[in-house]
């Protein structure tokens, strides 16, 4: 009797891990209040055609007071299937990356600007975007990050309204609604073309002097 209270507490965190959020027992209630709602209307979200296609949908993961956050493109195959960012190629290359910034995945905030994966990892369609995008607004008005950090063109031109190429916003920093936004390439590029990793270092470590 006493062993199953235990494992229904386990699997009932292990349930809200899956779904991002992995600070549970460290979070405000405030925040709580208004992220939880929100991940189970994306949860539910039928507003696209992707919803007839995802597997689960990517809300996204990590601290809720999370200084830093990362946004990305949208979810592929293996967040598609887990149900959490970055944790294929591209995302073991994020996560190397975090921990030379000296911090744990935990300790920051990741997500995209889909929450659903586009099919055979196609480029996010704008009325994809349109409708998806207000949760994201939420969860940056939310979470409150000092800095985003955007990953890629699609990540930055979206969130910057701008169409300039990612090779020339990247490296300086911009703003988004108030907070400081650094786009940088995407690590699915990087694994595509290594010798840029040292472009993306130097993003990183001018996001490093504003953490400090
Ligand atoms: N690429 C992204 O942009 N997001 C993910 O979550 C994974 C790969």
């Amino acid at each position: 009797m006493g062993k199953d209270i235990f494992k229904a507490i386990r699997s009932y965190f292990e349930m809200e891990k899956a779904g991002g959020i992995s600070e549970y027992l460290f979070s405000s209630k405030a925040k709580d209040d208004k992220i939880l709602p929100l991940r189970d209307e994306a949860q539910k979200c039928n507003k696209c055609a992707l919803a007839k296609t995802r597997n689960k949908v990517v809300f996204g993961s990590g601290n809720i007071h999370a200084r830093l956050m990362f946004v990305g493109e949208a979810p592929g195959h293996e967040e598609d299937i887990q149900g959490m960012p970055f944790v294929g190629e591209a995302g073991t290359l994020l996560t190397k990356i975090i921990e030379a910034m000296g911090l744990k995945r935990e300790d920051v905030y990741i997500c995209n600007i889909l929450k659903c994966r586009p099919p055979k990892n196609r480029n996010p369609l704008p009325e994809e975007i349109s409708v998806c995008i207000d949760y994201l607004y939420k969860q940056i008005e939310y979470i409150k990050p000092e800095v985003i950090c955007g990953l890629g063109k699609f990540s930055s031109q979206t969130l910057l309204n701008t169409e300039t190429s990612i090779t020339k916003l990247r490296g300086t920093w911009h703003e988004f609604r108030g907070i400081r936004f650094m786009p940088t390439f995407h690590p699915a590029y990087l694994l595509r073309n290594p010798s840029a990793k040292k472009l993306v270092w130097q993003d990183i470590k001018k996001i490093m002097a504003v953490l400090k």
